[in-house]
């Protein structure tokens, strides 16, 4: 499997990429009779040309622009096939990753797991006895509960953290809603042993522990997580299954009540940006949704963390329109990554997820947004696709501890202004 970047320099160079991906998605017969294509030479690869392009960014083809580069992961049976299709119609290309499942092999130090490490990709049976223990060491300032459960019937954890007082506000943070951005779980996990670490002994994180309560959702999406240890390391959405298809899974940040499947996202059960059935339809967005309602006196911000891009958004991605709050947003967005690219010089963009990233309707951070969190970011942890999401263990802590400071700049904005 290879992972190509292509750089449409025109509308018709992006018809050219949909025409490969429509024939990734279309059975033999259909395809056929779905489009002449002679000069693009796919026919003759068309029986071999089934569901094999999977779009990394943006996360569909729908969404693809001239003069914007696409990432996609073309399988096996057609990467060469793809490759000759490429240099063929001269549109610029790179090949990312050469061999995906080398990559694969290499993200990860070694295959042996028996312990949690920050420092690496930890499963969620092993995410989930780490939860469970640092609450247990760290009583008066992590605690856990559970605010749900999966559509496979998982218990969806929250960590609490912060030292116990009255009339404290809360900051929101989840990771792991895609399940294949596997930086992200290593995030939250990250940032409850930086307090835990920290509190007592760096002012700043005393002060915001002393201060805030934050929730800490380490995976959203556990089913689908468990699903990318498992069986397909590039799955994305849920689990669950959908009436009247046999594809599995809705993504479960297309799922929410902001401008609910309008734009960026499909409301066909086979995309990866499958919006549901209804807003709320997947039992993990609802379970956080009922969360944040119930707490929305005290839940002052809201971070959710996805990777890859680096790229700090906050709403609104259902429209261009720029939110109330735009200024602010815009303002602390600014500091949070100038804080961050202060620390190994990593470049991040930043601004309104429609103009920044792309527009796409159902997101968490614009319902959040909508339903009263002000401020509402959506962070796109490193790279910018020379690994993507086979982003390598070496890269997790410096990840972390930039992201750390994004976060904490955040944090200390909202303690002062909230
Ligand atoms: N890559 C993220 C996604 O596609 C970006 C989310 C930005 N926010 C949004 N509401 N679309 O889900
Ligand atoms: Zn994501």
């Amino acid at each position: 499997e290879k992972v190509f970047r292509v750089t449409p320099q025109s509308y018709k160079d992006v018809e050219f990429i949909r025409t490969l991906a429509n024939y990734a998605k279309t059975p033999f017969s259909k395809a056929r009779t779905f489009h002449d294509s002679k000069d693009l030479e796919v026919e003759k690869i068309l029986p071999r040309f089934y569901l094999c392009l999977d779009f990394w960014v943006p996360d569909t083809i729908d969404l693809v622009e001239p003069g914007k580069h696409v990432d996609f992961r073309a399988e096996s049976q057609v990467a060469f096939d793809v490759q000759a299709l490429l240099q063929q119609s001269k549109i610029p290309f790179e090949i990312m990753i050469d061999d995906l499942e080398e990559a694969l092999v290499k993200q990860r130090d070694s295959n042996i797991r028996a312990v949690h490490s920050y420092e690496k990709y930890n499963d969620l049976d092993t995410i989930n006895a780490w939860s469970a223990n640092i609450a247990a060491q760290n009583p008066g300032l992590v605690s856990r509960s559970q605010i749900g459960s999966s559509y496979e019937g998982r218990p969806l954890y929250l960590l609490k953290v912060g030292k116990s007082g009255s009339n404290k506000k809360a900051i929101f943070i989840d990771c792991g809603f895609h399940a294949r951005e596997w930086v992200s779980p290593a995030f939250c996990q990250w940032f409850v042993k930086d307090a835990v670490e920290s509190y007592g002994v760096n002012s700043q994180v005393t002060n915001l522990l002393n201060n805030l309560d934050f929730y800490v959702l380490p995976v959203m999406n556990v089913d689908g997580y468990v699903y990318t240890w498992s069986s397909n390391r590039m799955w994305r959405k849920t689990r669950s299954v959908n009436k009247n298809s046999s594809c599995i899974g809705t993504d479960p940040n297309r799922n929410f009540n902001a401008g609910w499947c309008t734009v960026g996202a499909s409301s066909r059960a086979c995309d990866d940006t499958y919006c549901g059935a209804s807003p709320e339809s997947e039992i993990e967005s609802k379970a956080l949704a009922n969360f944040i309602r119930s707490n929305l006196s005290s839940i002052k911000a809201y971070v959710t963390i996805h990777s890859y891009s680096q790229m700090l958004l906050f709403p609104y991605s259902y429209s261009y329109s720029l939110a109330k709050d735009h200024t602010e947003l815009n303002n602390v967005a600014k500091g949070a990554v100038s804080a961050l690219t202060a620390l190994y010089g990593t470049k991040y963009t930043y601004g309104p997820g429609g103009t920044t990233i792309y527009l796409a309707a159902g997101g968490s951070d614009d319902w959040a947004y909508d339903t009263g969190v002000k401020y509402s970011f959506t962070f796109e942890l490193r790279d910018t696709g020379r690994y993507g999401f086979t982003l390598p263990e070496s890269q997790i802590k410096p990840t972390c501890e930039e992201t750390l400071l994004a976060v904490k700049y955040i944090a200390n904005h909202v303690l002062n202004n909230a």
